[in-house]
């Protein structure tokens, strides 16, 4: 078997200091590719050449395009890796599922509308193309050794799950993601949800509101919760917080270790040993690209993203009908979006 020749849309460029303007994820993407003997970095495309002449000096890739369609009808790649900002994310993959690729690896959050959303779903299911997103928590080891006690009964039984993000969307989409993970990525029934938004805040070109609170319940019964305090104070005060029917595990408690549990019953944390840190992306994209070779689902499928992405949209369309709202979510756009564009959330320009 050959190589797999991958191609990426959007290489960013490279800061000291990393921020809601650009993290150039696709460095991080470009050395997980570079860790695996089998696949091939083969070109890469970007608005602006200066950025991906940079990104194709430092990884050795010989062809750079400042047209991404041009990449595609040229390279036969068979794994693109998109590191845009979330608006162009759902025009990319599908283009790259129309000009024949195998893999698309998206960064996250998944689309910047429902809409959006559905249709990357349906595009790749039709060329038959695996597509991933970046929710590399995944493979995170506090989270992979949570995920084990839970399933190990170390809880009992999973009633609840409880996290925290500045906001439902950007970040939030990796908060609720990893309520899928520990949830057997379990399909939502449904949700309600209120935001403030009352100080305007772009996040890689994104409206994120400022506030959030969140209530699902998911087909089994069980429950997740998401809330942040105003000017950044975290109420849940832990990452994720898994709540069982005899027990309690948090991953990344503030001011604690990166994982603890506590029995039902017991007065003390126990904090397990955990296998040495690795470096999530590397871990995400070759998972990826293994299940790719062998013909398996991978966790980070498009199915599971799609979860959570209703979650989010669902939250805001929520706080928009001032209502709950049953899934599955019968909208096109993004609903935060539409609020801000009608006047109905007004938030003031950042003094
Ligand atoms: N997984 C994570 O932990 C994580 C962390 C940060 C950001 N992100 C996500 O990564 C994505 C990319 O963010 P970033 O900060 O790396 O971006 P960035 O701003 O660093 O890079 C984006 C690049 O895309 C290029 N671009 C814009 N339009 C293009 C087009 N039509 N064709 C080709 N290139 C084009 C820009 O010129 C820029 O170089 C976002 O969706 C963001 O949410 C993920």
């Amino acid at each position: 078997m050959g190589k797999l020749r991958v191609g990426f849309i959007g290489t960013g460029k490279r800061k000291e200091k990393r921020d809601a303007l650009g993290y150039a994820m696709a460095y991080d993407h470009g050395a997980a590719y570079q860790a695996l003997d089998y696949v091939e970095m083969v070109a890469c495309a970007d608005i602006v050449e200066e950025n991906a002449r940079a990104f194709a000096d430092h990884f050795g890739i010989p062809k750079v395009y400042t047209d991404y369609h041009e990449m595609l009808e040229k390279e036969k790649l068979d794994v693109v890796s998109i590191c845009t900002w979330m608006h162009l994310h759902e025009p990319m993959v599908i283009d790259c599922c129309k000009a024949g690729v195998r893999a698309v690896y998206c960064e996250k959050p998944m689309a910047n509308t429902w809409g959006g959303a559905r249709r990357m779903a349906e595009a790749a299911k039709k060329a038959g193309v695996q597509l991933t997103f970046n929710h590399q928590r995944r493979y995170g080891v506090a989270w992979t050794t949570a995920k084990k006690l839970l399933d190990e009964g170390a809880i009992g039984q999973l009633t609840r799950l409880e996290s925290e993000a500045p906001n439902i969307y950007e970040f939030g989409t990796h908060s609720i993601d990893m309520l899928s993970f520990f949830n057997n990525e379990t399909p939502a029934k449904w949700v309600i949800a209120q935001i403030d938004y009352r100080e305007e805040k772009l996040v890689f070109g994104g409206h994120t509101e400022n506030q959030n609170l969140v209530l699902v319940e998911y087909e089994n019964g069980v429950f997740g919760f998401l809330a942040n305090g105003a000017g950044g104070a975290r109420p849940v005060g832990c990452f994720t917080r898994l709540i069982g029917t005899d027990g309690v595990i948090e991953v990344y408690p503030v001011g604690g270790p990166a994982l603890r549990y506590r029995p039902a019953g017991s007065k003390e944390w126990i904090v397990p040993e955990l296998p040495p840190e690795v470096n999530m992306i590397t871990e995400a994209i070759s998972d990826a690209l293994t299940c790719l070779r062998e013909g398996r689902k991978c966790q980070l499928d498009v199915s599971n993203a799609l979860i959570g992405t209703e979650i989010i949209f669902g939250a805001y369309e929520s706080s928009r009908r001032r209502g709950r709202v049953d899934f599955p979510l019968d909208i096109d756009d993004n609903p935060l979006e539409a609020m801000v564009a009608s006047g109905d959330l007004k938030p003031a320009k950042p003094a």
